[in-house]
């Protein structure tokens, strides 16, 4: 049955700019917050910019915990360490600080502080029971957008791959985006974060229509599908992303360029978690969570093959993303343009050192059926692809991009 309606949903405030963690204070004080757990890791400790969030913070007075056991990718076991270190101070907010791991890892921990039991309670879609203990993130990579989304990953090691809770209770209550935050992250988080945000802005953008979405009426779905507010997101966040990636990793100190990117980052946030994340993310899951690449590597890697899977049914959106990566389409068929668009997303992987095969990855052939076995159970991520999808497509997909 199609749908009529479309839902918008986004972090209950966002601030964004350069210098906006200084509105943190503030924000802490409206939570009524007295104590706060900051959840981040020992790259942000190093790079100061825990003690620059932390500091404003214990200077109005809000006793501070901080837990710094955050990891890339984070596993069951540092979700149990956060979740064992909120259980010991008993936090009234908690503040994720990082890049998309450390803000994941503050929603779950959230979830399971709030309404206790462990982290698979929540897994799947709309399985936490209600409110958390306000969340506040806070990015410093340019690329995930959980700032503003409903979703957390874990890596599932036993079972070599992710794992997703998604929630409406998970949205952060506020979220502080602050370009100045990301100058210091490395050349290689850099890029992958921000393949990473291309993707979503992309996934989202050619995604099934949300009339065309075969869920019935009322039911309640992680995402709506390809709608208008969403579209208008994802093609600003693409062209942005076309005009700051590249200048962003080359240039680190590159302040208009770091925040164009904050700014896509956080689009893309919000047109993928409410229209659609697709076949590119279910197809990392397994990926990612077998050879360890990072979410954006992995991302980036199979995103222009995938492109090549649904470009008879989205040919003409492709087209418009060409314009918004820059081609001249004056001259062009629409189906040349869309071409284009996929060698255009090709060319700034490459620019920015994402690699290419899975081979280099360290993949074997052998381990591509499992993947695509894998990929294919999340059926979630099938609906919102804009062609039926066969498992023996995913697995001819893997091959291409071996
Ligand atoms: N919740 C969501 O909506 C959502 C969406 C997409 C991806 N994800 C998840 O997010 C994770 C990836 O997040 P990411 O790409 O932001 O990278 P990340 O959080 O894994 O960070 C990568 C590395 O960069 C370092 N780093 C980050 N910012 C830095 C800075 N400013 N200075 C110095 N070092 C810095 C970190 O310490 C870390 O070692 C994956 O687990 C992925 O599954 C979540
Ligand atoms: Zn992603």
């Amino acid at each position: 049955m199609s749908r009529t309606i479309w839902n918008f949903s986004s972090a209950g405030r966002l601030v964004f700019g350069c210098g906006a963690v200084r509105e943190l204070a503030a924000i802490a004080d409206r939570l009524s917050t007295r104590r706060l757990l900051i959840l981040t890791d020992s790259n942000l400790v190093d790079a100061g910019i825990a003690q620059r969030v932390a500091q404003p913070l214990k200077s109005a007075g809000v006793d501070v915990i901080l837990f710094d056991e955050g990891e890339p990718e984070p596993s069951f076991e540092c979700a149990n360490r956060a979740i064992a270190a909120a259980r010991e101070c008993k936090p009234d907010a908690i503040l994720g600080l990082g890049g998309g791991s450390n803000m994941d890892l503050a929603k779950i921990t959230a979830a399971v502080f709030t309404h206790g039991g462990t982290y698979r309670d929540y897994f799947d879609f709309d399985n936490v029971p209600g409110p958390v203990v306000p969340l506040i993130c806070v990015p410093t990579t340019a690329g995930t957008g959980s700032e503003v989304s409903h979703a957390a990953v874990l890596t599932d090691h036993e079972n070599c791959t992710k794992v997703s809770t998604l929630s409406p209770y998970l949205r952060p209550t506020a979220a502080v985006v602050d370009p100045e935050l990301t100058v210091s992250c490395p050349p290689k988080p850099t890029a992958d974060s921000g393949i990473d945000a291309l993707t979503h802005a992309v996934e989202a953008y050619l995604a099934t229509y949300s009339t065309d979405l075969d869920v019935p009426a009322g039911t309640l779905f992680p995402y709506e599908g390809k709608f208008p507010l969403a579209d208008a997101l994802a093609e600003r966040a693409v062209a942005l992303i076309a005009e700051h990636l590249v200048t962003a990793v080359e240039q680190p100190q590159n302040i208009d360029a770091r925040a164009g990117m904050s700014l896509a980052a956080t689009l893309a946030g919000l047109a993928f978690s409410n229209a659609a994340v697709a076949l590119v993310h279910a197809m990392e899951y397994p990926l990612g969570g077998a050879l360890h690449c990072s979410h954006g590597e992995g991302n980036g890697l199979l995103l222009p093959h995938v492109l090549r899977f649904v470009l008879p049914e989205r040919t003409s959106e492709l087209a418009r993303l060409a314009e918004l990566l820059g081609v001249e389409t004056g001259v062009l068929s629409i189906e040349d343009a869309a071409m284009n668009a996929i060698t255009v997303v090709e060319e700034v992987s490459r620019a920015v050192g994402v690699r290419s095969r899975i081979r280099d990855l360290g993949g074997r052939d052998e381990q591509l059926s499992e993947f695509a076995a894998k990929a294919f159970t999340i059926k979630r991520l099938m609906a919102l692809t804009p062609r039926p999808v066969a498992e023996s497509d995913i697995l001819k997909i893997y091959r291409a991009a071996f």
